[in-house]
């Protein structure tokens, strides 16, 4: 008896082969999207990651003025994950408005990740912005661990709100996702205060702050001396983060964090994230990481039965 019954939820409970997300008012063919600060600050970079297969994209982040960013050396490799202090390198937003152009027709939806020193050039660009068509939605990243006069904005749930609101406000209506560093007591008093401002969903989360020491020279190895450390090391840190938010507060939350596998995808969407940002993978594997997992995700769907990614989102919250 109870055989039949099983082999009869089975065929009801069939996958109907979509990994497509819906939120934010905008369609992602499926949940993984690439992360900003990796491939982020050219237009062809950009479309080759969405002709690989991924499901968004957001760009490096870009402030009002260029940047040239530290000296090298930027980048470790600890194996566990890495360590990068780039400062923030960046042609300024009205150069990379020109970049940006070029990309009409993408065929998933644009991020593009910005950061301010404060609220008035936060106000100038979010009207720049508004009147981009290729840009789908922004991300603020106030985040940054070792750039000063971003990284305290990103620790204050006062600056949070504010900052927030000064963007919503100049934005005429594109979705704002706040970027979170998990450097702080209380991840939750911070995602509180961007709801509060306005934030349309969060993004959990950034690098968090590290240093590397040579011991041959007794000196720090980046020239920045601190660092944001991401890839496998910071996942279950991330998944922490996701998790506490999605139980306090309903806003959608991109998962970002060491998100290698298949199975690090479906553990941030049973934490209850919408979709993931994946950096540090394509940085060590490629960009051929986004069709490898889109396959093994569609695997999993239909060898348990699942319906939708849906049906698995929040998973762990269920008592
Ligand atoms: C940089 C910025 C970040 O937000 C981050 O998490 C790591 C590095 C940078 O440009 O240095």
């Amino acid at each position: 008896m109870l055989k039949i019954y099983s082999l009869k939820l089975m065929s009801i409970r069939q996958y109907n082969g979509s990994l497509e997300v819906k939120t934010l008012n905008l369609r992602f063919p499926n949940p993984l999207i690439l992360a900003a600060g990796i491939l982020g600050l050219t237009a062809p970079s950009l479309k080759r990651a969405v002709d690989s297969g991924a499901g968004g994209v957001v760009t490096k982040s870009v402030g009002l003025k260029p940047r040239e960013g530290f000296p090298n050396p930027t980048i470790v490799d600890l194996g566990f994950g890495l360590v990068n202090s780039m400062g923030l390198p960046n042609p300024g937003l009205q150069a990379f408005v020109e970049e940006l152009e070029e990309l009409e027709g993408l065929e998933a939806p644009l991020i593009l990740s910005i950061y301010a020193f404060s609220e008035e050039e936060l106000a100038t660009m979010g009207r720049m912005i508004s009147e981009l068509k290729t840009v789908s939605a922004v991300e603020l990243n106030v985040s940054c661990p070792h750039v000063g006069g971003v990284s305290e904005i990103g620790k204050s749930p006062e600056l949070v709100k504010s900052y927030v609101k000064t963007l919503k406000e100049s934005l005429n209506d594109k979705p704002v996702l706040v970027k979170l560093t998990p450097d702080v007591s209380d991840i939750l008093l911070i995602a509180k205060a961007a709801v509060d401002g306005g934030a349309d969903a969060l993004t959990a989360i950034n690098t968090v702050k590290s240093m590397v020491i040579d011991v041959e020279t007794g000196r720090p190895v980046l020239a920045g001396v601190f660092g944001g450390l991401s890839g496998p090391a910071i996942k279950p840190i991330a998944l922490r983060c996701v998790y506490e938010i999605v139980e306090a507060l309903d806003i959608p939350v991109f998962g970002c964090g060491g998100v290698e596998t298949a199975r690090d995808v479906i553990e941030f969407i049973m934490a209850g994230a919408v979709a993931v940002q994946m950096g540090s993978a394509i940085a060590r594997r490629g960009l051929r990481v986004f069709r490898e997992i889109s396959t093994e995700l569609k695997k999993f769907m239909e060898f348990r039965g699942f319906k939708s990614l849906g049906e698995i989102r929040g998973l762990a919250h269920k008592k």
